[in-house]
C-alpha cells in the first residue's frame, strides 16, 4: 500500500486526505477493508452487534415499528449498507420470524451494500450457509445472490445505486465513518485543505502538508458561516443521504444510522485502530482501520426538506426507549449458568454505559415527511379536539423534526 501511495503520489502531487483514506481503505486489490475480517476480539476493533445480539433485536424491532407505522406496505426491503459480518442483519430477520404473526404479510427481501469480497463471504455464510452463489459475469450489479434458511432472499451490491427502488428500511451501524473525510485548516489566507505528500527527510513515511492554494474541495465543501478553525467533510457520506433522502422520499421508507459522532462540534477526529489501540493514521498504511467521527448536523443539511430527520440520540438513549432494561431482565430471569450471567451484565454495560458506547454512539433516523404528520380526520367529521398527534417513533424521545 505504501508503495502504490508514494507513486501516486510521485505522479500527481500530494494527495487529499479523503483520496488518501479511500484508497486505504477500499482499493480494489490492497484495500484494508477488502483483504481481511477485521471484526471481533481477534481483529482490530468490535462493534455493538458483534458484542450482543440483543442490539440487532431491538433494531429489528425498530424496523418492525416503522414499517407498520408506514402503513404496512406489501413489499418490505431491509437495506444494510457496510453489514461487516452479516451479524446485525440475522439477528433482526430472527425478530422477524419470531414476529411472523406481525410482519407475514409482507414480502421481505435482504439487500447487502458491501465493497468487500472477504466480508461478503463472512455474511453469506452466516445469513445463508451455503445457499448463495457469485454472479458468473463482473458486470451484474448484484454479485452475489442467496436465499436464508426460512426462504428470505438476499442480494449483495456494491453500490446503494444498484438496490431496486421499493419502500425500503435502510440500516447503517458504523458505516458512515468509514467513508473518506477531507480535511480543511483555517489558515490567515482563508481555508486550505489538508494533503498527504512523502516525508522528504524519509521517503518511507509519509505526513500532512497544507495545500498553498484553494483546492476545488476547500473552495466548495466548507460552509461561509463555519466557526471553527479545523473541519472535517465527507462528501461522499453526504451524496449517499441525499441517495436516501430521495428514495424515502420517492419510495417510503426510512434510514437509521448509528455510528459514533457529533453534531456539528468537533474538529479533527481522524485515527486509525490496530488491534484494539489508537494507531498513527500515516504508520504502515493498509494495516489499521481509518476512521472519522460522523458529523449529523452535515447528515442533516444534506438529507435536505424532502424528508424528515430524527436525531442523533445517544445509543444508551435509543436502547433504552426500545426497551433494552425489560429485554436483558427476561434473559437474566431465564438464564441459570453464572458465566452466561455475567457475559450478558457485561454486553449490557459496554452498549449503554455513558463511559464506554452509551454517550459515544449516536442514532440518527431520516424518515418520509407523512410519517411524522398527524392522522388525518375522516372528511365530514368534525372534532371538538385537537387533531391526534403522530405516532412516535421508537427509540427517539424527542420528535426534533428538522
Ligand atoms: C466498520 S465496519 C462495520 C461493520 C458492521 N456494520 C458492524 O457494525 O459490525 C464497515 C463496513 O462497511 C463496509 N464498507 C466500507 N466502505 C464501504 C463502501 N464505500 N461501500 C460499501 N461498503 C463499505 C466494510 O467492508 C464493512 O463491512
Amino acid at each position: 500500500m505504501l508503495k502504490h501511495l508514494r507513486s501516486k503520489i510521485q505522479s500527481t502531487g500530494p494527495i487529499s486526505v479523503s483520496e488518501y483514506m479511500k484508497e486505504v481503505l477500499t482499493n480494489p486489490v490492497t484495500g484494508y477493508y477488502v483483504r481481511k475480517n477485521m471484526l471481533g476480539a481477534d481483529g482490530d476493533f468490535i462493534t455493538s452487534p458483534e458484542i450482543s445480539q440483543v442490539f440487532g433485536e431491538l433494531l429489528g424491532v425498530w424496523i418492525i415499528s416503522e414499517w407498520m407505522g408506514a402503513g404496512r406496505p406489501k413489499r418490505l426491503q431491509l437495506v444494510e449498507l457496510g453489514p461487516g459480518k452479516g451479524s446485525l442483519a440475522s439477528d433482526i430477520l430472527r425478530v422477524f420470524s419470531q414476529l411472523q404473526s406481525v410482519v407475514g404479510g409482507a414480502s421481505v427481501s435482504v439487500h447487502l451494500v458491501e465493497v468487500s469480497p472477504v466480508l461478503s463471504r463472512l455474511q453469506a455464510e452466516t445469513l445463508t450457509g451455503n445457499r448463495s452463489e457469485e454472479a458468473s459475469s463482473e458486470d451484474d450489479p448484484v454479485y452475489r445472490r442467496g436465499e436464508t434458511e426460512g426462504g428470505v432472499s438476499v442480494s449483495w451490491y456494491r453500490r446503494l445505486e444498484d438496490v431496486p427502488a421499493a419502500f425500503s428500511i435502510f440500516v447503517a451501524h458504523e458505516f458512515f465513518d468509514a467513508l473518506p473525510v477531507h480535511k480543511f485548516q483555517r489558515t490567515e489566507k482563508g481555508w486550505r485543505e489538508v494533503l498527504v505528500d512523502i516525508d522528504p527527510a524519509d521517503p518511507d513515511r509519509l505526513r500532512f502538508v497544507m495545500a498553498p492554494t484553494p483546492t476545488l474541495a476547500s473552495s466548495t465543501l466548507v460552509q461561509a458561516e463555519e466557526r471553527r478553525d479545523h473541519v472535517e467533510v465527507c462528501a461522499e457520506g453526504g451524496v449517499i443521504v441525499q441517495q436516501l433522502a430521495r428514495r424515502i422520499q420517492e419510495e417510503g421508507g426510512a434510514a437509521l444510522i448509528a455510528d459514533y459522532g457529533h453534531d456539528g462540534t468537533k474538529t479533527d477526529t481522524f485515527r486509525g485502530f490496530k488491534g484494539h489501540r489508537l494507531h498513527d493514521v500515516l504508520l504502515a498504511p493498509g494495516s489499521a482501520d481509518l476512521t472519522a467521527d460522523v458529523d449529523f448536523s452535515f447528515l442533516r443539511r444534506m438529507a435536505g426538506g424532502g424528508v424528515a430527520c430524527l436525531g442523533p440520540v445517544s445509543q444508551r438513549s435509543f436502547l433504552r426507549n426500545m426497551g433494552i432494561d425489560a429485554r436483558m431482565q427476561v434473559l437474566l430471569r431465564n438464564c441459570s449458568d453464572p458465566s452466561v450471567r455475567k457475559q450478558l451484565i457485561s454486553s449490557y454495560d459496554m452498549l449503554t454505559n455513558p463511559a464506554k458506547m452509551g454517550e459515544r454512539f449516536q442514532f440518527f433516523s431520516l424518515l418520509h415527511r407523512a410519517r411524522l404528520a398527524a392522522p388525518k380526520t375522516p372528511e365530514g367529521l368534525k372534532l371538538e379536539k385537537k387533531s391526534p398527534a403522530p405516532l412516535p417513533v421508537a427509540g427517539f424521545t424527542e420528535l426534533s423534526l428538522s
